[in-house]
């Protein structure tokens, strides 16, 4: 049985993916989307034409990320009594990583939980369950990482955000040169700014340079600019001009002359 499955289905740029595949990827018996909220989940299930079973977890639960893999292995029952009762492993042809969640301010006026829980979702689930399936993958598998714009360079009030997004991309960098000769392709998505609910927690402790939200792109884009690299084997996807002169300026200025611009705009309230 073959299956996409997507972390952060619920909303989103996770949504999206799982709308755009539906439409155009053929050969796949189901779908499996996974989010904390039961109801979201299923709105966007029941949007699907393919067969699909949700998975409600928190993902940051090593436990329910144990639970997946015996679902993809074919010999879990789960809280449900339902999903992957088959008995046969299952092949996991894409898995797109994209539950995340960022939230801004100073580090030191953060609760300990707050960058922990960042660090728990944003690398360890992601991490975790990357090697938890790639096992059931196999010769032109995708893995889809939702790394961020934030990975450029060090983001001062977006501290650990932008260090777990750096990891993100340096690992799944590395994981894909790692995993090239076995056929499967991993593409890191780095978007600035998206028009999604991921601000509504982001900016609960603090607020985004105005500049940025000049640069905000649609969801739909992105997914559909990621999935074309994807299939393309691009290790990353950058969506939108004024992210690729940022990725190429953090590359040709040193990290210390832009930290100091931006510092100058935040002061002018830009
Ligand atoms: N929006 C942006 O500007 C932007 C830019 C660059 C990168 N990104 C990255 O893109 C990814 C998707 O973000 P988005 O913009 O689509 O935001 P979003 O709409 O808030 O989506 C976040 C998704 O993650 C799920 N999620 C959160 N905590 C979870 C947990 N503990 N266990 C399981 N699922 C969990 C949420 O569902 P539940 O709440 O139901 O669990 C939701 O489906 C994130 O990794 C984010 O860092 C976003």
């Amino acid at each position: 049985m073959n299956i996409i499955m997507i972390t952060g289905a619920s909303s989103g740029i996770g949504m999206e993916f799982a709308l755009q595949l539906d439409e155009h990827f053929g050969n796949i018996d189901e779908f499996w989307l996974i989010a904390r909220s039961r109801d979201k989940l299923g709105t966007v299930a029941g949007a699907l034409k393919h067969k699909t079973r949700i998975f409600p977890m928190d993902i940051t639960d090593p436990k329910n990320r144990a639970a997946l893999e015996d679902a993809a292995a074919g010999n879990y029952e789960g809280h449900s009594g339902r999903i992957g009762a088959s008995g046969r492993p299952v092949t996991v042809r894409m898995l797109i990583n994209c539950a995340g969640y960022g939230m801004m301010g100073r580090f030191e006026q953060q609760e300990g939980e707050t960058a922990l829980g960042m660090i728990r979702l944003n690398c360890e689930a992601l991490t975790d369950l990357t090697h938890r399936m790639i096992p059931y993958m196999r010769r032109g598998s995708r893995i889809i990482q939702m790394a961020s714009s934030a990975a450029f360079l060090p983001q001062p009030d977006f501290a650990v955000y932008a260090a777990t997004k750096s990891y993100v991309l340096s690992f799944s960098r590395a994981l894909g040169e790692e995993l090239k000769d076995a056929g499967i392709y991993v593409t890191s998505v780095c978007p600035g700014p998206v028009d999604t609910p991921f601000f509504d927690i982001a900016e609960s402790t603090g607020t985004t340079l105005s500049v940025k939200k000049y640069t905000m792109v649609n969801a739909d884009r992105v997914a559909k600019l990621a999935l074309k690299d994807s299939y393309k084997k691009r290790p990353m996807s950058v969506c939108s001009l004024p992210m690729k002169a940022f990725l190429a300026l953090s590359k040709a200025l040193p990290h210390s002359v832009i930290l100091k611009i931006m510092e100058q705009m935040k002061q002018k309230g830009w």
